[in-house]
């Protein structure tokens, strides 16, 4: 039984059924198609119920930040160098409540740290490759032909120096180009990629923001879906925002196997930056992002209170990807 086929069997709540039924090994034993969680009623409006500490997400409160929260921005300033180790390493992750993925990650975690540059800085990447497969890194940018990721392949134990100069500024992302692609970006070889502009963005609460899927049994469809990493982790731990300064999210789908993912945003609008790369906004509340696209979504909140994110695909949607600002004054 495939995950849509499981979803579509889905009936109205009649029991509370473990969250890892959809993660099964052997597709007979997922013979109960509904996915049920803690104080959540099928035929309510559950996104209201969805959210705090009854929801079944794992880590706890701070192990998101360092995806969440991007390093600071410097000033420019020509030819500075901003070095960054990542390292592959095969770990074992839990991407929902109970759930494990073996994941091939960079520095240990999916999506792997947030890389961010200048316009104008040397960039510095020292890679080795501590895992089992051979792996690239293939930043997208300007760079020379042998800094892209495809033709330097690094074997395990081995290791490569990437170093260009950061342009253009935007939202970018880096993963591994190493063959067979789908399947090296699908166990979880990618991250964020902030190049600044020269002149500064103006100050802001900024949030970083990869969009992710798990297939974890294997049958090329995701079975979970979350924001940096685990299902319905920001629902758990709402995201605490003040409404007098604006929220800058750094926003990039990496989810394989489905043609788009998107998100969307309650109770208000923003706008959205495509690629970041320019001073072009769209003011809209959902924005659609095919696999390797990306933008810089700004808010200013006009209202306090907890407000939903989610994919517009309501699959994805109960599935983990949804979460909440908690905005306050
Ligand atoms: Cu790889
Ligand atoms: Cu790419």
């Amino acid at each position: 039984m495939t995950r849509r086929q499981l979803l579509a069997a889905t009936a109205p709540a009649v029991a509370a059924v473990p969250l890892a039924k959809l993660a099964l090994d052997k597709p007979a034993q997922a013979a109960t198609p509904h996915v049920h969680y803690p104080g959540m009623a099928m035929d309510a409006p559950t996104h209201a119920a969805m959210h705090g500490h009854d929801v079944p997400a794992p880590g706890g409160p701070k192990a998101l930040d360092d995806l969440l929260h991007p390093p600071p921005v410097l000033p420019h300033k020509p030819g500075r160098v901003r070095e960054y180790e990542l390292t592959a390493v095969d770990r074992e992750i839990e991407v929902a409540k109970g759930v494990f993925f073996n994941a091939w990650t960079y520095n240990g975690t999916v999506p792997g740290p947030v890389i961010r540059a200048t316009e104008d800085d040397l960039l510095r990447v020292n890679f080795t490759n501590g895992g089992s497969h051979p792996h690239t890194i293939h930043f997208h940018g300007i760079h020379p032909a042998g800094m892209d990721g495809v033709f330097e392949i690094v074997e395990p134990g081995g290791s490569f120096t990437y170093q260009f100069p950061a342009r253009p500024y935007g939202m970018h992302l880096y993963h591994c180009h190493a063959t067979p692609l789908k399947k090296h970006i699908a166990k979880g070889l990618y991250g964020a990629f902030i190049i600044d502009p020269p002149e500064p963005r103006p100050p802001a609460q900024e949030l970083v923001m990869v969009l992710t899927g798990f297939d974890t049994d294997g049958d090329g469809e995701n079975n979970f879906y979350g924001v940096n990493g685990p299902a319905f982790y920001y629902a758990k731990y709402p995201i605490r925002v003040r409404r007098s300064q604006t929220v800058r999210i750094y926003l990039a789908n990496l989810t394989e196997f489905d043609l788009i993912n998107s998100l969307h945003l309650h109770g208000d609008f923003f706008r959205y930056y495509p690629t970041g790369s320019s001073d072009h906004f769209e003011y809209t509340d959902t924005v659609m992002l095919c696999q390797g696209q990306r933008g810089i979504i700004e808010i200013d909140f006009a209202h306090t209170g907890r407000f939903m994110f989610h994919a517009h695909q309501s699959e994805f949607t109960e599935l983990g990807w949804m979460g909440f600002f908690e905005v306050v004054d």
